[in-house]
């Protein structure tokens, strides 16, 4: 009751606090207790009515959250499968979602994304508000950002990125309403998504897309967000020298060293591979997680590429992540409910690896 009654004061404080962040973006303030750490679940690709072990995944997510006392979970997307939702009343958003996810630890905000086969229903479904008279936790838009104290995060819609989709769709049908022309939408999606992350003060910055952008899987990486994504998420690092130099005026300085704060995401999380894996970024602090082991995984399929795999797993589980202000810290969970890898970052190292790769830059 209790939780049903908080719940209920997050839904009453969403419709409050849902406004345009940018021209584009909507915001949602997550309620945050002061000064506790952030906790929350990720899974991806989860929605066939229970089966290939959807059940035992949602069971376990279950038991972790309330061990952690999450505050929201995150889909990655593909949250009904095969061909998405093809209305409001379809009993797929019982079988696949509201009698499968029925711990009373999860009965939290669900924040999702929409993946590849949320396109190929009727896409609108899944966005209709009308779905959470059926489940209030049910909040999934095409691309926004949940600012939960410390961290924000920024839901990226990345299925008309993948330019297969449009131009050799084979057997299946995209239902890109909403979206076409593919060029001006993620133009404009790039600009709002860039002002967004620079406006950002959080302390933590999470980009949680549907597809993968590096990946040892079936789908490897997503070639179209290495090269459109990517370059927004990352460190605008700047060479020292255009500091040090006598000739560069005060102000400009100033403004240069905030554009070397600009846009730096901790991390990519994103789902599409039906498997668990983080990747670290070479050439960047960005790490990938990928949490798309919902339901149906062991694909089989490994192939490597260039940044550092640091884990992988082909069969089915999710992701935790707890955060705090100097604190990040991740741990994978398979369907026993086994913790099969941590890995946890301090800011205040990473804020002195950027340093010391600022200086060497010279
Ligand atoms: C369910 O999980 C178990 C344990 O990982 C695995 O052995 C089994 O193959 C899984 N079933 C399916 C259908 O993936």
């Amino acid at each position: 009751m209790a939780v049903a009654l908080a719940l209920l004061a997050v839904m009453a404080a969403l419709s409050w606090c849902v406004s345009p962040a940018t021209a584009e973006l909507t915001r949602i303030e997550h309620p945050v207790k002061d000064g506790a750490p952030l906790r929350l679940l990720v899974v991806g690709d989860w929605g066939r009515k229970a089966a290939y072990n959807q059940s035992r995944v949602a069971q376990q997510m279950g038991e972790v959250a309330e061990e952690m006392e999450i505050d929201f979970v995150v889909s990655t997307g593909d949250n009904f499968l095969e061909d998405g939702l093809a209305a409001v009343d379809d009993m797929a958003f019982h079988e696949s979602f509201v009698d499968v996810y029925t711990a009373q630890s999860l009965q939290k905000p669900w924040y999702l994304v929409l993946g590849n086969h949320d396109y190929r229903g009727d896409v609108l479904v899944q966005l209709d508000p009308a779905l959470r008279k059926i489940d209030s936790r049910f909040i999934c838009m095409r691309s926004f950002i949940v600012s939960a104290g410390i961290v924000d995060f920024f839901f990226v819609d990345t299925t008309p990125f993948q330019l297969q989709y449009w131009t050799d769709p084979g057997e299946d049908h995209y239902d890109w309403r909403g979206v076409a022309p593919r060029e001006a939408y993620i133009a404009n999606l790039l600009k709002d998504v860039d002002a967004a992350m620079k406006e950002s003060t959080a302390t933590w910055k999470v980009a949680v897309g549907h597809h993968t952008m590096r990946s040892v899987s079936a789908h490897g990486d997503t070639q179209e967000l290495l090269q459109l994504l990517l370059p927004v998420l990352k460190v605008t690092l700047i060479k020292t020298s255009a500091i040090s130099s006598p000739s560069v005026k005060h102000s400009n300085m100033r403004r240069n060293i905030r554009r070397f704060q600009e846009n730096n995401v901790d991390f990519y999380i994103n789902g599409h591979d039906h498997c668990l894996e983080h990747i670290s970024s070479r050439d960047s602090p960005i790490q990938y997680f990928t949490s798309g082991g919902g339901s149906k995984a062991w694909r089989g399929i490994f192939q490597e590429n260039e940044d550092e795999l640091e884990f992988f797993y082909d069969g089915q589980g999710f992701l935790s992540l707890e955060l705090n202000e100097n604190k990040a810290r991740f741990a994978f969970y398979d369907v026993y409910g086994e913790a099969l890898y941590h890995w946890s970052l301090s800011k205040a190292n990473l804020l002195q690896v950027q340093a010391s790769a600022r200086v060497t830059e010279e």
